[in-house]
């Protein structure tokens, strides 16, 4: 039986494309006059950065904790064959960006180049289909991919995803997408979602015959890649970002119009819910992703900008029913997202900046500045009192002008400095300095940390 072409019924997109990567920005790497180098499109990331790098993470395992998921880690080397069968041999991914190498004995291994399949091949080694299902997981890490970089875009990577296996419900689908707005939407980043269904390969097989035929009328209009992708992945030239290639785009057959009315119903579902939890979004009929083993739903995350200008997205995922089955395992409905941290990190920070300026996570509550060695001594002792109730505390021990010792006070952003000089150690008492007023108090030494916890409004 031939599927039948479908009429969409739903609302017009109200943006029809998704929007183009930021320009190419190249990143070289650079040498130092050692001789170090780091390796192209990999970074390091220091303090303060690293301080909101470990927030946004915190942030998101609440969220994801909100919503039932625990945490799962995966070895970052695997069998290059588990990325081949799951993530498609024509995909870029597989193609052309795999990090690939020999093991002593031989053996194909790589770099994970995202963290699905490696989740999939735990749960099905595991026996984890023998749990009460779904099974929740949650994971971070990071993935490498040997693409161009440019700007939003490395070779060393970090994802933070969910993965929700054994359940193939709509629900699913708008709860995972929920999940990510969600944790984007507290870090202050507001994100519109772009949904598509590629339905099952039932669906697909027709259209796939009405897509090629359509590109092969217009294949002079069309740039290389996409010459090249016409006979190896022609879906994917529906996600070419050649402005060449737009037109012709722009008039191609719709998959939403060759779903069958199982999958149409479904995805109509999933928009549902997501109508229902007031979470915005946009129908993007050239929304296909980049990894072969997607079936119905599949989304993207953007960051919602006064004018739609060119961005990359922060995140993306949907539903990949056949995966599990096709690795070997019993069938398994299942969905899930990854989101790029170095991307939402960029966002982020920016938008921080914006609002608070000065708020840096992890920054030194308190300076402790001591004049004379007997000061030196009961420094020691006084500091770690502190820091055991939790209160950071920085200082520098070798230097003795109170001058310089106030002024790496004022660099590092201390509210307040602890003075302990020879005449406090006599008397057991301590100065504390509010740093902004200039106001000190004499606190008797015992009483400091409960001086402490009240200024800095620690519990
Ligand atoms: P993906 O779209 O390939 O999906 O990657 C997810 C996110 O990783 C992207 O939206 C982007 O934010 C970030 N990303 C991708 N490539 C780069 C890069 N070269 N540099 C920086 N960030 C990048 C997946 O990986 C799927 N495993 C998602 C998923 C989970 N689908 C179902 N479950």
């Amino acid at each position: 039986m031939s599927p039948k072409k479908h009429t969409m019924k739903y609302k017009k997109p109200a943006v029809e494309s998704r929007p183009k990567p930021a320009p190419a920005e190249e990143e070289k790497s650079k040498k130092t006059a050692a001789g170090l180098a780091l390796v192209r499109g990999m970074k390091d990331i220091l303090p303060p950065e690293s301080a909101l790098w470990r927030e946004a993470h915190q942030v998101f395992e609440r969220v994801a904790g909100a919503y039932g998921f625990e945490y799962i880690e995966t070895p970052i080397v695997e069998a290059a064959s588990l990325f081949i069968r799951s993530l498609g041999r024509s995909t870029d991914v597989v193609e052309k960006e795999m990090y690939l190498f020999e093991d002593r004995d031989g053996g194909k291994l790589c770099l994970r180049p995202e963290l699905t399949a490696s989740v999939v091949r735990a749960y099905i080694m595991h026996g984890l289909q023998t749990l009460p299902q779904p099974v929740k997981v949650w994971s971070a890490g990071a993935v490498f991919r040997y693409d161009r970089p440019q700007a939003g875009r490395y070779r060393e990577f970090h994802q933070l995803g969910c993965e929700n296996l054994g359940e193939k419900s709509p629900v699913v689908d708008a709860e995972l997408i929920a999940l990510a707005y969600n944790f984007l939407r507290d870090l202050g980043i507001p994100v519109v979602v772009h949904i598509n269904s590629l339905g099952t390969p039932a669906d697909r097989e027709q259209y796939l015959v009405e897509l090629v035929g359509y590109w092969k009328s217009k294949r002079t209009y069309l740039c290389e890649d996409c010459k090249r992708r016409l006979t190896k992945n022609p879906l994917r030239i529906l996600d070419c970002k050649n402005d060449s290639c737009q037109p012709v785009i722009a008039e191609a057959p719709q998959i939403i119009d060759w779903l069958s009315d199982d999958s149409k119903g479904f995805f109509m579902r999933v928009l549902e819910y997501l109508d229902e939890l007031s979470i915005p979004y946009v129908l993007t009929a050239t929304l296909v992703r980049g990894l072969d083993y997607y079936t119905h739903t599949v989304f993207e995350l953007y960051e919602e900008t006064a004018e739609e200008k060119s961005q990359n997205a922060l995140g993306g995922g949907g539903r990949y029913d056949l995966l599990a089955e096709h690795l070997g395992g019993q069938p398994t409905p299942a969905s899930g997202f990854g989101l790029g941290v170095e991307r939402i990190m960029s966002v982020w920070e920016k938008r921080r900046a914006a609002t608070t300026p000065a708020a840096v996570p992890g920054a030194v509550n308190v300076f402790f500045a001591q004049l004379g060695e007997q000061a030196k001594r009961r420094s020691l002792y006084l500091i770690e009192e502190l820091r055991r109730e939790g209160i950071s505390v920085h200082h520098n021990l070798a230097k003795s002008s109170l001058k310089v010792q106030l002024e790496a006070a004022n660099k590092l952003g201390a509210t307040h400095t602890i003075i302990l000089g020879q005449k406090e150690v006599q008397d057991g008492t301590i100065l504390v300095r509010n740093m902004d007023s200039g106001i000190q108090e004499i606190v008797d030494q015992k009483k400091l940390k409960q001086t402490l916890r009240r200024l800095l409004g620690v519990s």
